[in-house]
Formats: C-alpha cells, sequence, structure tokens
C-alpha cells in the first residue's frame, strides 16, 4: 500500500522526479489529443471502439517495451521496432524468440492514419487491434503460440496478472483490472497509433504551399525531386504518388505488388501490396531500411533504380498495372542519374524528428528492465473554509482509479474513512469537516 499524507493546515509533497525506469500515472503523457496539421485531418483509422486516451497509450506503450511479453522474457515489440530507427529495424530478418521473421519489420509511423486500414505486407491483418497480438502468437517472434510446446496466450494474461504494475494500469484503463487479449490489443493498437510524424521539411513547405508549387524551404534537387514523385510516367514523372499518395505518402490501397517478389525464405512472393508511409524512411541515424518487405533494397538508390526497369518476370501475376505498359511490357522510366538523385533528396524530405526523440514513445524501463509506477500524488493542495469551517485536499492522481481516504491524530493509527475515485483527468479530492484539536488524512492505493 502506498500512501499520500496530508494535514489540515499543512500540505506534504512528496518529492518524486521522472527518471528513466519511472512512469508517473499522476501525470501522463499528451497521446489522445496532438496536434496534426490542417491537411491530415481528414484521415484517421480509429474505430469507435477504440479511441486513444493517455491512460490507453501509457498501458500500450509498457506492453510494447516489455520483454515479459515474450514467453522467455527475452523480446518485446520493441526489439523489433525501435524508435531510434522510426520503429523498423535495420536487419534483414529480425530476431524473436525462436529464429528469425519471414519478412522484414515494418516501420510505424502515421500508423493511425492510412487509408488502407488492413495490416502487415499482405494485409493480412483486418484491423490494427486484430495485428498487435499476432506477433505475440507467433512461435518464432513471441512464443504464445500455444503449439509446439509454446505456452499459450491464456498463459500471458496468467503471467500479466501476477504483476501489480498490469492491474494498475489495466484498472486506470479500462475501469477494472481484468486482463483479456481484446484489452491488450486495445491498448497496443493506442500506442502504435499515438506514433506521429508531422514535422518534417516537407510539413514545413506544404504548410505554405500545395503539392504543386516550389516549396521556398526545399533546395533545387528536393523541389525537382517533388516534381518527378508526383508526376505520372507520361509526364515525364516517375508515377510513385499515385500509389504513395501525398501527404500521408501511406499506401493506395488498391495497389497490387511493386514487382518485388522475392521472399526471404527463398520462394516467390506476389502477396506484398503494403508498404508503410514512405515518411521518415532516413532518419537522423541514416536510412531506416533495408527496404521492401524483403529487404532487399539497402538503400533508397537502390529502390528508384528498381522503379526505374520493373523486371518483367512472367510469374508475378500480380503485377500491379501502374508500373507495366499495354502489350505486357514493365515500366522503364529512363530516369538518368541526377533524376534518382533528385527523388532520393525529396524522400529525405519527408523525416521528422520528435518521433525519434519524444520520452513519451520511448522505453519506460531502466537498462535492467525495471519500471516503477508512481500511482500517488506528488502534489498535494489544500484548502480550508474558514465560513464552514471545512477542509479539502486535492492531488493529481492516476485517472479513474479508486483511492482510499484514511484518517488519524497521531500520524500512527489510521482509520478508513471512505474511497473516492480520481476523475478522468487526474484529479482526486477529499473534503471533511475541520476536527478540533487536530487530524491527519491521506489517501492510499491497494492494487
Ligand atoms: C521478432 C520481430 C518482431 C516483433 C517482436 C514484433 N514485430 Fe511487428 N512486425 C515485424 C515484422 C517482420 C513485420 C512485417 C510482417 C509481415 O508483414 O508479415 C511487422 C509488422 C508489424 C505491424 C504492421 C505495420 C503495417 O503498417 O502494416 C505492426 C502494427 C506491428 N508489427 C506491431 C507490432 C507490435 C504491437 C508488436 C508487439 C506486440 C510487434 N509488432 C512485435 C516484426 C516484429
Ligand atoms: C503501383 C504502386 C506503386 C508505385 C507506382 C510505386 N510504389 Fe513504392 N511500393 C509499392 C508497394 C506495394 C510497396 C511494398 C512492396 C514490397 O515490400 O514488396 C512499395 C514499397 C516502396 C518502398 C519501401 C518501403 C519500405 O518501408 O520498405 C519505397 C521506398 C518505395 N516504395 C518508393 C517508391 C518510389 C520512390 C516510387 C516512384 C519511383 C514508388 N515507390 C512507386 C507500390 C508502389
Amino acid at each position: 500500500m502506498k500512501t499520500c499524507i496530508t494535514l489540515w493546515s499543512l500540505s506534504l509533497a512528496s518529492l518524486v522526479f521522472a527518471q528513466n525506469g519511472t512512469l508517473d500515472l499522476t501525470k501522463l503523457h499528451n497521446y489522445a489529443n496532438q496536434a496534426r496539421p490542417a491537411y491530415i485531418t481528414n484521415r484517421d483509422n480509429t474505430p469507435g471502439t477504440n479511441p486513444i486516451t493517455d491512460a490507453g497509450a501509457t498501458l500500450g506503450r509498457v506492453m510494447f517495451y516489455d520483454k515479459r511479453m515474450s514467453r522467455n522474457n527475452t523480446v518485446s515489440c520493441s526489439s523489433c521496432h525501435q524508435q531510434a530507427r522510426g520503429f523498423s529495424d535495420t536487419a534483414t530478418a529480425s530476431v524473436g524468440v525462436d529464429g528469425t521473421t519471414g519478412r522484414h519489420s515494418m516501420r510505424l509511423i502515421n500508423s493511425r492514419f492510412s487509408l488502407e486500414r488492413k495490416f502487415f505486407w499482405d494485409e493480412r491483418a483486418a484491423t490494427l487491434e486484430a495485428q498487435t497480438t499476432q506477433p505475440i502468437r507467433d512461435h518464432v517472434e513471441m512464443g504464445f503460440s500455444g503449439a509446439s510446446g509454446d505456452p499459450a496466450f491464456a498463459d500471458l494474461v496468467n503471467k500479466l496478472n501476477a504483476i501489480p504494475e498490469y492491474r494498475v494500469l489495466f484498472a486506470m484503463t479500462y475501469g477494472s483490472p481484468v486482463i483479456s487479449e481484446t484489452n491488450i490489443q486495445r491498448a497496443l493498437a493506442q500506442f502504435v497509433r499515438s506514433i506521429q510524424s508531422f514535422d518534417s521539411k516537407y510539413d514545413v513547405g506544404r504548410a505554405v504551399s500545395n503539392d504543386n508549387q516550389n516549396f521556398a524551404n526545399f533546395t533545387a534537387a528536393e523541389n525537382r525531386g517533388k516534381t518527378l514523385f508526383l508526376n505520372p510516367p507520361p509526364q515525364g514523372g516517375a508515377g510513385c504518388a499515385t500509389c504513395h499518395v501525398p501527404p500521408h505518402f501511406d499506401i493506395d490501397p488498391n495497389s497490387r505488388n511493386n514487382g518485388v517478389i522475392g521472399s526471404l525464405s527463398g520462394g516467390v512472393d506476389l502477396t506484398n501490396v503494403r508498404s508503410p508511409s514512405l515518411r521518415d524512411s532516413v532518419g537522423p541515424l541514416g536510412s531506416n531500411g533495408p527496404f521492401m518487405h524483403n529487404g532487399v533494397f539497402a538503400n533508397l538508390s537502390q529502390v528508384i533504380a528498381h522503379y526505374n526497369t520493373i523486371p518483367n518476370n512472367p510469374a508475378n501475376t500480380n503485377l500491379d498495372n501502374r508500373l507495366s505498359r499495354p502489350g505486357g511490357q514493365t515500366q522503364n522510366l529512363g530516369l538518368n542519374q541526377q533524376q534518382s538523385s533528385d527523388l532520393v533528396a525529396f524522400l529525405g524530405t519527408l523525416t521528422g524528428s520528435s518521433v525519434y526523440t519524444d520520452v513519451k514513445w520511448s522505453n519506460p524501463f531502466n537498462a535492467s528492465n525495471e519500471l516503477s509506477v508512481i500511482i500517488l500524488p506528488s502534489a498535494v493542495t489544500t484548502t480550508i473554509n474558514r465560513q464552514t469551517n471545512s477542509y479539502t485536499m486535492t492531488c493529481r492522481a492516476a485517472p479513474g482509479l479508486s483511492y482510499g481516504v484514511e484518517t488519524s491524530t497521531n500520524l500512527k493509527d489510521w482509520t478508513t474513512v471512505t474511497s473516492v475515485a480520481a476523475d478522468t483527468l487526474g484529479n482526486v479530492s477529499y473534503s471533511a469537516d475541520v476536527v478540533p484539536p487536530k487530524a491527519f488524512y491521506r489517501f492510499t492505493y491497494t492494487p
């Protein structure tokens, strides 16, 4: 049990500083009401049943970074989706609890704003919610598959139930500490949807221009690259925008494959028709590649070379017809060296900055994978109303949690007075008559 004490003539603030490995539930980050550019507002794949809340995304963040979400405590979502890499992985195939993945990891940038609501390279997950527990249930990735000697998903639920912090986080998010696959999915999806990147050089230019104008903040090469990206091949462009549609740069839901059909396991795979947003293909540490479902291209120049001459492979019966010419010829753009580097320069303008550094998307655990959760208020405000001779203490607390109120006259023996719930903004307060000669009150929390 943890407590927060206050006297009726004195407020006692316990000093707690945010530090790595400490999660302060009385001061949640803003996930629910993040600003975004005016030209982005018309897109949102959040279902009505799962709006982002600060509490839910916080729970999602903890699970996203928690290695205990894998069967042997070695792999978390963040092992393969790293903040410093635009939430992807520089390895072609990522390491899971038993071997490596069959496809390359995907960046998780602006997932919320993709018009295509199905997820994975082959769009096999019907929603983002459904996607989030598939890696947990995967034998290779996190290992709660319930097959091949693996524990089952129910074993993960039991494991989380035995961790008091999770009972608190689930209670704060859903009003009940009950843990279920649906509630795990919702919180993970809220966290993933919260990851947004709209502070790129492109956004600075786009805020005051439309795409068809030259941007004043761009170099000549970046503006030429933008024109190439936007214009279709008959107008001398590279036709990228018909599938990677600006200003989101997500994938056109009607896209078929782009001619990259090699599978990491060696065979042919025609099913890869989704791409992450092309935003943040490059990051502060360099390329966030390798690129494509099989990571076959180490950098963006190789990507452009691919689109310049799409391989004419009769085995590819699912090639998007925007990349083939009447008569069965595949696309040959004839881009010269400068045009290719102009396109690469333009793609570099789509890189944001806060998504790589903002604490709210970072690992809350410390280097030893420990996490302390602050539940009780760090500052107490007390007000005494001399007219009614009543006293009110107010604290910032974890939204929705129920706190006990206890009283004492000697600071040793405490009796429970009542319990009060923090409101959805995290305010908890208790009022009492002032009892002479003196009385002490405190909030308590029992998970
Ligand atoms: C072992 C590495 C690994 C782990 C662990 C992992 N992922 Fe992934 N993730 C991948 C790979 C690889 C893909 C692409 C797989 C495919 O398309 O078949 C992917 C795809 C995704 C996508 C689809 C993105 C899109 O735009 O379609 C989301 C969302 C995602 N992962 C979220 C998560 C979450 C949440 C977790 C933790 C519960 C997680 N991942 C754990 C490797 C991993
Ligand atoms: C017909 C639709 C289509 C067109 C046109 C198109 N792409 Fe793509 N693009 C895709 C698809 C589908 C994928 C995912 C394919 C895969 O991984 O197998 C993709 C993947 C990519 C990727 C890799 C993304 C990642 O995270 O690995 C980059 C970069 C890219 N495209 C850039 C471009 C550029 C630049 C152009 C113009 C020269 C272009 N694309 C034209 C459909 C298209």
